[in-house]
């Protein structure tokens, strides 16, 4: 009877987790929810609504922590309301031991505090954390282990994110991901080819692998498949319509990989490849591994063997010792290559990461003069593109609903570009085509094709 009694009480509580950062860290939300919804957990409506909240944390650039730390300030009233509530702080921000440490004293009410690498530990921490009268810390960057045996519980019934590898041997010089998220290990590719399997039998129609280098894939795994025969291997499976892969670096995207996507069937026409600087002083002193030259000619190869491309970036402004020609030839870069969109960063000094010591830190006002003449520049370029799509046909899967008009539904091209449409049924999950009417710098609207 008791048992009963507390079974009950247990399947009735209720999750919410809010995740920052990138993909990786959505991925690792949905294997977090799988945890919870095999406890007994179910979504909660709102924050307010819910017995359990997690807040899934970023530490790439000083405003991602920012917002979790004025996040955990407005946290206090909630926690004092229902002091029942557990508060989960969890990822890569906390994984840093100073950070960890500064919230646990400062937020005593903060049940649980867990970095990446304990995503398989997180039922046992949490249990701890239930019944301790003290935050449980736990950013041990041990013991991780293969995840394929998790519950994941996806955000998407047609979409799916599949990590091929976690984190990173590059140490970039600015970025603290190698340090939050340890060294590059690949997953092995016959558990990566069974979890895509299993996803196309279940209706999924497009995958995103995930790395922080996907392109360096399986060189940890001695005989083992590198990028492009992962891509192959996928490639060949039936019922799969599109695949996606992010981040590439540009040092490690190798002919092979180019040479597989050109004949591919379902590989997305979608190349990101993130510059950071086309200035070669910088991308030196960022030890990216290429020069201006080299990315350039990348460019012009995947250009002339994948027609109808897209290529995007990231770029970064005002790294240390970045002076007026070093911004010029970003500049000049932006225009050589015409984007289709780029990500503009200000440079943001990260604890512990080589770049944070360099001599000549540039002055903000001289950064934000810089993101914003840049901005303009490549919304320009952007816009340009777009409408160079105008009146043509594109096949797009649609993703989501207008929350205010259920009509009005939106898509990706296969280049992943957003497209607004409206149609009179529901097509969510379905590839379908649509004309391009309107090209704005980052979206387009299309007129459906039934
Ligand atoms: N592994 C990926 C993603 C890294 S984080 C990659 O290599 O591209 C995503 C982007 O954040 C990076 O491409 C970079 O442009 C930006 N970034 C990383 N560290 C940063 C920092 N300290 N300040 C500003 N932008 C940063
Ligand atoms: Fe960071 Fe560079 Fe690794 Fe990307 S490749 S995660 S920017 S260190
Ligand atoms: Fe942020 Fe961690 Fe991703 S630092 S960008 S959430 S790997």
């Amino acid at each position: 009877m008791n048992e009963q009694m507390n079974e009950q009480d247990w399947s009735s509580k209720k999750y919410c987790i809010l995740t920052y950062g990138c993909q990786m860290n959505v991925s690792d939300s949905e294997v977090l929810s799988g945890h919870l919804e095999t406890m007994g957990y179910s979504p909660a409506n709102s924050e307010e609504d819910a017995d359990l909240l997690l807040i899934n944390t970023c530490a790439v650039r000083q405003k991602a922590e920012e917002k979790v730390l004025s996040k955990l300030g407005r946290l206090r009233s909630l926690k004092k309301k229902n002091p029942a509530m557990l508060l989960v702080i969890w990822g890569c921000m906390v994984q840093q031991k100073d950070i960890a440490e500064q919230i646990s004293s400062r937020y005593k009410f903060v049940d649980l505090i867990g970095g990446p690498h304990s995503l398989e530990r997180f039922p046992q921490l949490l249990e701890k954390a239930r019944t301790s009268s003290k935050t449980v810390i736990d950013i041990n960057d041990e013991g991780e282990g293969e995840r394929d045996h998790l519950h994941i519980k996806r955000g998407h019934g047609f979409k799916a994110w599949v990590p091929i590898s976690h984190g990173c041997n590059n140490y970039c010089t600015y970025c603290i991901v190698p340090y939050v998220r340890g060294p590059e290990r690949s997953r092995s590719p016959e558990r990566i080819i069974h979890e895509v399997s299993e996803l196309t039998k279940n209706g999924y129609k497009e995958i995103t692998l995930l790395g922080q280098n996907v392109n360096s894939y399986g060189k940890d795994i001695k005989g083992g498949l590198d990028f492009a025969d992962l891509l192959q291997r996928l490639d060949d499976m039936e019922g799969l319509a599109r695949i996606r892969y992010m981040t590439s670096h540009p040092r490690d995207f190798s002919d092979k990989i180019i040479r597989m996507i050109e004949k591919s069937r379902n590989i997305c026409e979608h190349f990101h490849l993130p510059v950071q600087s086309g200035s070669n002083k910088i991308l030196k002193l960022m030890n990216r591994g290429y020069t201006r030259e080299y990315y350039l000619e990348l460019i012009n190869k995947i250009k002339s063997r994948v027609g109808h491309c897209s290529i995007t970036s990231d770029i970064i402004i005002g790294f240390p010792g970045e002076e007026e020609a070093d911004f010029q030839d970003t500049l000049d870069l932006l225009q050589r290559v015409q984007f289709d969109a780029a990500y503009i960063f200000i440079y943001s000094p990260r604890k512990g990461t080589k770049a944070t010591a360099m001599a000549d830190q540039v002055d903000p006002e001289i950064k934000k003069e810089r993101i914003k003449k840049l901005n303009k520049i490549q919304g320009k370029i952007g816009l340009g593109k777009n409408r160079q799509l105008l009146g043509t046909k594109q096949e797009i899967l649609v993703e989501e609903k207008s929350k205010t008009n259920p009509e009005m539904l939106t898509g990706r091209t296969r280049t992943n570009k957003v497209v607004h449409f409206s149609a009179g049924e529901n097509l969510l999950g379905q590839l379908v085509d649509v004309e391009i009417i309107e090209a704005k710098s980052w979206t387009l609207t299309g007129q459906y094709l039934p």
